[in-house]
């Protein structure tokens, strides 16, 4: 039988959980562009800054978080703010469990509710299975950039998805 799950907004005192589920894929994969891990200190000021039409969730499973997702502003420029990014990251012994996908679900449920009028997904193009789980949630390819990121001596194309709530 599968464990419980509760999505929850996040607190501060998840932050050093979502840091390690982070930052393993800060130094081991291309799913991130960011190359250096976050401290402890930049993850505490990144949810401060979220909340409100910007929420931080986690995914808890027997007390422990388990994944995270984030919706942040796409640009800062104040034309863009009904126009929000994805982010999501399940911990790496719990992926393909269904997370990643009751996460996305729950952030647009959020965004619906919050009043904003699109989400928008910038996917390394590699990560098929995160291609997969948007278009699985209603995103469409909207651009594509090619060799847009450098990281492990390898050029990156980056899919832009969107889905308009
Ligand atoms: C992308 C990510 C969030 C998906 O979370 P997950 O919990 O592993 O995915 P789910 O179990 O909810 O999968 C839902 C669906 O997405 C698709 N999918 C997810 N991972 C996949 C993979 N590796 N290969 C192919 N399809 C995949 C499938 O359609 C899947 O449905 P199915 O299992 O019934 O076939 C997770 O792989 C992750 O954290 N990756 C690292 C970070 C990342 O890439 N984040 C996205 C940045 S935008």
């Amino acid at each position: 039988m599968a464990e419980p799950l509760a999505i929850r907004p996040a607190r501060v005192d998840d932050c050093s959980a979502i840091n390690d589920i982070y930052n393993h894929y800060v130094l081991c994969d291309t799913c991130t562009y960011q190359t250096e891990p976050d401290s402890l200190e930049e993850r505490e000021a990144w949810l401060l800054g979220h909340g409100g039409p910007h929420p931080v969730l986690v995914a808890e499973q027997r007390g422990q978080v388990v994944g995270w997702g984030a919706l942040s502003p796409f640009h800062p420029r104040a034309a863009y703010q009904a126009s929000v990014e994805d982010s999501l990251y399940v911990r790496r012994d719990r992926l393909r469990a269904g997370l990643g996908r009751a996460l996305l679900t729950a952030l647009l449920e959020q965004a619906r509710a919050l009043g904003h009028h699109t989400v928008i997904a910038l996917i390394s193009a590699e990560k098929s299975g995160s291609v997969a789980l948007h278009a699985e949630l209603g995103f469409e390819r909207a651009g594509y950039l090619r060799q847009a990121g450098y990281k492990f001596e390898t050029w990156l194309d980056v899919v832009f998805m969107q889905l308009m709530l």
